[in-house]
């Protein structure tokens, strides 16, 4: 037991990896570490990174500079890589940063107290990158706040998008066993958790790798389960998404009514070479029977722009499918070059500045429409879940809706409560509301 040893965590990338961190943390804590104030005041810090794209990379590497430094005053800190890029890159990392004590690759967020006992024995550096087996978490412990938790239904991700390294850094599809989750979820619930977020990389082909049941057969036994008030999920891949899912989705009263379905390029040739494996007019039927079926619901996106060969044709597409679907938020990136995914194979780059031009045009009639939604919203009632309180005012707290839109009400209610809310307004991209006495919504 270290009793006296404190750790800090850096945490990059997508709710996997905050999901990983608190997995980290769970662990540390099991062996006796404890959370420090600040990374200057720690005895370890766990970077846990994203190689996504080069910017999140380039994000790390500049962080690297200031911990090299730490350690040059401080010696007695000890360095810990973790995640997407140290599972990429170990030899490189171990090669170029002296300072890393220890990487450890995607499989291995829980071994970081066994590789901090080696450090000792034998001065380092330790790597641990294979991926011979996964483990799912064991830690049940409580996660983030305490009313709400990540569960990790489905590991790794099958489909080599054509621009994508998370297949090359999460390994092969692997999915949780439905009795392990729903103990999971049993176990929060008894703990006090209201809200899960079910999280995979593509959560709609939980089960299709064992004899296990399907995803949305799991969301129908986790509707079940006592205490849990909201069922999330992220992220959705719309080639394994359709109008039944939808039409038993809205036969939950749990599930929250958003949807967060990535479309990433309007132009069926882009989609087709990006390996999506489906076209818009698939896109536009998922769509449809959301509308029909859960018409209270938001929709959002992720998009790319200046992927390989896209023309100017191609994103017209893109933004006359925004403009068609109005999405409640989209969220844009221009396309980063992954060395090692088939894309980079494509002869035509688009020249960086056209690719950042499209950005901005995108951005920009995201905003408009995002205003649109959520203007939509005001007047209508709803239930909240309370979160913390607002910056501004003490007396005011911040609350999510089921469609995941943040609102401001004046209220007493505390964290992880809900409370009947009127939307009366709008500032920012912030609804207000009111609060309401008396029944609560269905979602
Ligand atoms: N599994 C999810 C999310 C993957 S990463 C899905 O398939 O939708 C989150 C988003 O990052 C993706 O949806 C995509 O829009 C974006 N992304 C992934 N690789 C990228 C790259 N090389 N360049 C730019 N954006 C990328
Ligand atoms: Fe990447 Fe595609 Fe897998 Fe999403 S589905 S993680 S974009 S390869
Ligand atoms: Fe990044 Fe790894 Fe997630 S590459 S987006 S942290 S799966």
């Amino acid at each position: 037991m270290k009793l006296d040893k404190r750790y800090f965590i850096e945490t990059y990338g997508c709710e996997m990896n905050k999901s990983d961190s608190i997995d980290i943390t769970l662990s540390l804590e099991a062996s006796g570490y404890r959370r420090a104030e600040n990374n200057e005041t720690a005895d370890i810090v766990v970077l846990n990174t994203c190689s996504v794209r080069e910017h999140a990379e380039e994000r790390v590497l500049g962080r690297l500079g200031y911990y090299r430094a730490l350690k040059e005053r401080r010696g007695d800190v000890k360095i810990i890589f973790a995640g997407c890029m140290a599972q990429e890159k170990a030899d490189d990392i171990v090669k170029s940063f002296p300072e890393i004590d220890i990487v450890v690759g995607t499989y291995h967020h829980q071994d970081i107290p066994d590789a901090l006992q080696h450090l000792d024995e034998t001065g380092g550096p330790v790597v641990r990158v294979d991926t011979e087996q996964y483990k799912f978490s064991t830690y049940r412990g409580l996660r983030k706040e305490g009313y709400r938790a990540w569960v990790n239904i489905i590991k790794g991700c099958s489909n080599y998008c054509s621009y994508c390294i998370v297949p090359y850094v999460r390994g092969p599809e692997k999915s949780k066993s439905s009795g392990e989750i729903v103990a999971e979820v049993e176990d929060l619930a008894a703990r006090g958790v209201v809200e899960i977020v079910l999280l995979g990389q593509n959560v709609n082909a939980y089960g299709s790798d064992s004899a296990d049941i399907g995803f949305i057969e799991l969301l129908e036994r986790l509707n079940d389960v006592p205490g849990i008030r909201w069922i999330r999920f992220l992220t959705s891949h719309p080639k394994d998404f359709g109008t039944e899912i939808v039409r038993r989705i809205a036969a939950l009263d749990r599930v929250c009514s958003h949807f967060h379905l990535p479309l990433q390029s309007g132009s069926d040739r882009i989609l087709s070479l990006m390996n999506r494996k489906y076209d818009s007019r698939h896109y536009r039927s998922i769509i449809d029977a959301v509308r029909t079926y859960l018409p209270e619901s938001s929709i959002t996106t992720d998009i790319i722009v200046g992927f390989p060969s896209e023309t100017a044709e191609d994103f017209k597409m893109t933004l006359s499918i925004i403009r068609e679907i109005e999405f409640d938020d989209a969220f844009t990136y221009r396309y980063s070059q992954r060395p090692g995914t088939r894309a980079v194979l494509i002869q035509e780059q688009v020249p960086g500045e056209t690719a950042a031009e499209r950005l901005d045009e995108l951005i920009s009639v995201q905003r408009v429409l995002s205003y649109k939604k959520n203007r939509a919203e005001i007047g209508k009632e709803v239930t909240a879940l309370v979160e913390k309180p607002s910056r501004k005012d003490t007396n005011e707290m911040l609350c999510s809706t089921s469609k995941n839109k943040m609102v401001v009400v004046e209220t007493k209610k505390p964290a992880g409560t809900f409370v009947a809310v009127r939307l009366t307004g709008i500032s920012g991209n912030t609804l207000r509301g009111a609060e309401l006495q008396g029944t609560q919504h269905r979602r």
